[in-house]
């Protein structure tokens, strides 16, 4: 149990598990884009923890960057995403793999999405490390996903509550 920001929360998925699970997701990765010199365009700030483990496990030819978009206040999304900055790649003809912490109701991605595409990648994947499944509002097609779980807040391993519990190294949920 640890309270974060006057919160209760308790373990759902430890360090070993999530470690695992990235290789495993980032093998998949490594067979499907094998010669293909993809970028991955990680979602800040929640995306940083799980993108630098991702990339370790990573042994083809590729490149990083990040965006921000900030659409979410403290533990509720509000569905308004409110500014998207710093894609500056040129991405034109490139395969490229956006990656998130979390997909929840889907707006941020649903409004992410189309800005990519209007640049013509050769390809466009989603990769996310957790998916609450039941709370998607909006059709999404998530190439890789780490865990489903569900709709309740998460924080740690980047995720936050409010800014706080992005360096615990493993995911935890609130308390009932
Ligand atoms: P969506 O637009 O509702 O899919 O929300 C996406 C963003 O909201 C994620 O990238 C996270 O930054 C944040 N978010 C959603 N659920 C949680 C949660 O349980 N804990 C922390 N952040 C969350
Ligand atoms: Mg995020």
């Amino acid at each position: 149990m640890r309270t974060i920001n006057g919160k209760r929360f308790v373990p759902l998925i430890p360090k070993d598990v999530l470690i695992s699970r990235i290789e495993t997701l980032a093998n998949e990765v490594n067979k499907d884009y094998e010669g293909k010199n993809p970028i991955f365009i990680g979602i800040l700030n929640g995306s940083f923890m799980f993108l630098a483990e991702l990339f370790k496990n990573l042994s083809i030819q590729c490149e990083v960057s990040f965006i921000k978009v900030k659409s979410y206040e403290e533990m509720s999304s509000t569905g308004h995403v409110k500014e998207l900055i710093g894609l500056s790649e040129n991405i034109e003809n490139r395969h490229v793999v956006i990656v998130e912490d979390i997909v929840d109701t889907g707006n941020t991605l649903k409004a992410v999405l189309p800005v990519f595409l209007e640049k013509k990648p050769a390809s466009l994947k989603l990769l996310t490390l957790l998916h609450k499944e039941e709370a998607t509002q909006v059709s999404l097609d998530i190439a890789y996903t780490g865990f489903k779980i569900k709709d309740k807040f998460v924080i740690g391993f980047g995720l936050d509550f409010d800014g706080y519990g992005r360096n615990i190294d493993e995911i935890l949920i609130l308390a009932e």
